[in-house]
């Protein structure tokens, strides 16, 4: 997200809305990519990231097929390198690939001729995750610019609060980051963002609260005494939201940790679009596959 414009993220969001209503028809497919080949590369667990792209892309009806590290011939020591060359040599058009190291996805481009989709890279970037949310955002609030987004959670460790930090920013959004000392970005001015460590700080006014998971995968070493604690000062509960205004909106890329870093009574009240983050997330990766495929529209 780093590198994309006002005008260049403006246009796969309007994109986008041309496909949402694909999912309210009989028949949910249009003939945009057929003839044209998508591989799923997914060096890492995922839920809807990889069911949206498998959805979008027989949604338009490209061949999809998916590649599962944990079944692939990686496990017999085959590189990344050696795997991708030897399924661009079935000529897909579009690869699209998560992986766990920062920069996979650059890598991939640079050397083969499929076009490539960064579906996640370790703790760098989930690009298409923050397409959605600003998709979902612009849905709820009728627009980006000058919205008061507070990012809260693990943001150090998290691809999609980086990605939504670049992307909310070169919308005109305002940005509030908050979390304990060991989850909060050590330069926060290199994302234009205002830094809190208390969660009300953070809360105050805000017309989105984007609540993320503790990456503890990706943290080498503990940085929290517990969840219990983590949920009383950064969990987002009923309570939080008296700070907010009124009518703020309360998102979550998923997956959730229901009682930690969100309360259920949140995630399944009237103020959450989690599940219409995910309905985005098609519509979205439809625009972002048809875009790169160089697809045809009827
Ligand atoms: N938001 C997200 O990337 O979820 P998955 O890991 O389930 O794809």
């Amino acid at each position: 997200m780093a590198a994309l414009t006002r005008e260049e993220i403006n246009f796969f969001l309007d994109s986008a809305e041309g496909f949402l209503e694909i999912a309210k028809r009989p028949v949910k497919k249009v003939p945009a990519l057929r003839g044209k080949t998508v591989v799923n590369l997914f060096f890492e667990p995922s839920t809807r990231t990889r069911v949206s792209f498998e959805i979008a892309q027989k949604r338009l009806s490209a061949d999809a097929v998916n590649f599962t590290a944990s079944s692939s011939s990686t496990k017999k020591g085959e590189t990344l390198l050696d795997t991708v060359k030897n399924i661009e040599a079935m000529a897909p058009t579009v690869l699209v690939i998560r992986h766990g190291a920062a920069g996979a996805a650059h890598f991939v481009a640079a050397r083969t001729s499929a076009a490539v989709v960064n579906a996640g890279d370790g703790r760098h970037e989930h690009p298409t995750q923050a397409l959605l949310d600003l998709f979902t955002m612009r849905k709820q609030k009728g627009r980006i610019e000058g919205l008061k987004v507070a990012i809260i959670g693990d943001i150090a460790n998290s691809r999609v609060a980086r990605s939504n930090m670049h992307a909310l920013r070169t919308m005109g959004a305002e940005v509030s980051i908050c979390g304990p000392g060991t989850m909060l970005p050590p330069h926060p001015e290199v994302f234009g963002v205002k830094s809190c460590n208390r969660l009300a700080d953070a809360l105050d006014g805000a017309d989105v609260v984007m609540a993320l998971r503790i990456q503890k995968e990706r943290q080498g070493v503990a940085t929290l005494p517990s969840d219990r604690e983590y949920a009383t000062f950064y969990g987002i509960g009923p309570r939080s939201l008296e700070l907010t205004k009124p009518d703020c909106i309360v998102m979550h890329p998923g997956p959730i940790n229901r009682g930690v870093e969100i309360s259920s009574e949140i995630v399944d009240g009237p103020r959450s679009v989690i599940l219409q983050q995910v309905e985005s997330g098609v519509a979205v990766r439809m625009a972002v596959v048809y875009i790169l495929a160089g697809g045809d529209r009827e």
